[in-house]
């Protein structure tokens, strides 16, 4: 078990202090009457009472944030204004400095940059689970400057998921979507190991589809995990759609959509063709496994969604966690815009505000972020 994290609260009163709150007020943005507005304020609001209670204790509080992916340049699109916008008129008397990336030493990790960060004031907190897989400066450097504390957020995600995996209740059911198996072949790995049954969709299948000597046609694949993916079959408990949906190459797909025709391919896709949501039978067993569960663990679509045509199995494996009275957690921002698309993410025990770091963390227990505060020379 990983030991627990600092906490504010031991400060007391706050008068005359001031306090960095690193947040990740990464959210999505859209161009409504002319300028970038925040569209979906999850993230902010959720951090609203934190801010309340610092102030009143009496601290000046000051957040900062990375937003996108400017690349250590100053990108106008990539500025913070719309989330101060929305902020001021969450809690307009927090301060939100421009975005963390726009300076290289971000991302560098650079502890010059971190100290001029975080110079002038008295404490700094992290409040962004969802950034805490990341060893950036402005993650990283402050905790060994000043004391340092784990935002409550912060606190309750690391609790869910460590709950997760000591002692979830069985049958575990863990659910991995998404396009590449690059990225989430470390993560079933680990859940093969932890789970009861491991359900792998979307576009990282069909490299597991194409061990079996099944044909996939053109969908996504990546031949130097085929053994490895080969391996993980073995164990037994690690299930793949038994047939897909698709489009014909050269098809239009994504947000887009177009005319061209839907097939269902069984369980092999011919060439020329490309596997683009899970097929009916694939769809009926997994939801079966969800009904089946006491715990469920949910990250990663099961198709390219976004394109109506192609969110049947996503929309089905939703719909399975939302009427499943286990504990359900779902993470990563594709999953959750999904449940959200369906009007379910009321409907389920637990939404990480974090994809990528949930599963990093499951993967590895701990997130170099959580390990700066814990390990702070100033606490
Ligand atoms: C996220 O939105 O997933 C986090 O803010 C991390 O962003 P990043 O993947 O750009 O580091
Ligand atoms: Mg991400």
């Amino acid at each position: 078990m990983t030991p627990s994290l600092p906490s504010y609260e031991r400060w007391g009163s706050l008068v005359g202090k001031r306090v960095l709150v690193r947040v990740d007020f990464n959210t999505p943005v859209d161009v409504i009457d002319g300028q970038l507005e925040v569209t979906d304020d999850f993230r902010i609001r959720a951090t609203v009472p934190l801010f309340e209670d610092l102030l009143e204790r009496g601290a000046t509080v000051v957040a900062c944030t990375h937003f996108g992916r400017p690349k250590g340049k100053v990108v106008e699109e990539y500025s913070v204004a719309p989330v101060r916008r929305r902020l001021a008129t969450l809690c307009p008397r927090v301060e939100l400095l421009e975005n963390l990336r726009f300076n290289p030493g971000e991302e560098a990790n650079d502890r010059a940059f971190g100290e001029a960060l975080v110079a002038g004031f008295d404490y700094y907190i992290n409040e962004a689970f969802s950034a805490s897989h990341r060893a950036h400066a402005s993650i990283m450097i402050p905790p060994l400057l000043v004391p340092s504390a784990a935002g409550p957020n912060l606190q309750r995600e690391v609790a869910t998921l460590q709950s997760l995996l000591e002692e979830p209740a069985r049958p575990f059911v863990a659910i991995v979507g998404g396009a590449k198996v690059k990225d989430k072949l470390g993560i079933v790995k680990v859940l093969a190991d932890k789970a009861d049954t491991v359900i792998v969709g979307g576009g990282m299948a069909y490299t597991f589809e194409a061990t079996q000597g099944r044909s996939i046609g053109s969908s996504l694949f990546d031949a130097s995990y085929l053994d490895e993916c080969a391996k993980l079959l073995e164990r037994g408990n690690v299930l793949i759609p038994e047939d897909s949906r698709g489009l014909a190459d050269g098809s239009a797909f994504g947000s887009g959509g177009g005319p061209d025709e839907v097939i269902e391919f069984g369980a092999a896709i011919p060439d020329g063709f490309e596997g683009l949501d899970i097929g009916p039978r694939a769809r009926q067993s997994f939801v079966n496994a969800i009904a089946s569960a006491k715990t469920i663990l949910w990250n990663g679509p099961m198709g390219v969604f976004e394109d109506p045509r192609f969110s049947t199995g996503t929309e089905a494996v939703a719909r399975a966690v939302a009427a499943s009275d286990a504990v359900s957690i779902i993470g990563g921002g594709d999953s959750v815009a999904a449940l959200q698309s369906y009007g379910l993410e009321h409907d389920v025990s637990f939404v990480s505000t974090g994809g990528g770091a949930s599963l990093e963390f499951v993967e590895h227990g701990d997130l170099p972020g959580l390990k700066a505060l814990r390990e702070s020379p100033c606490n």
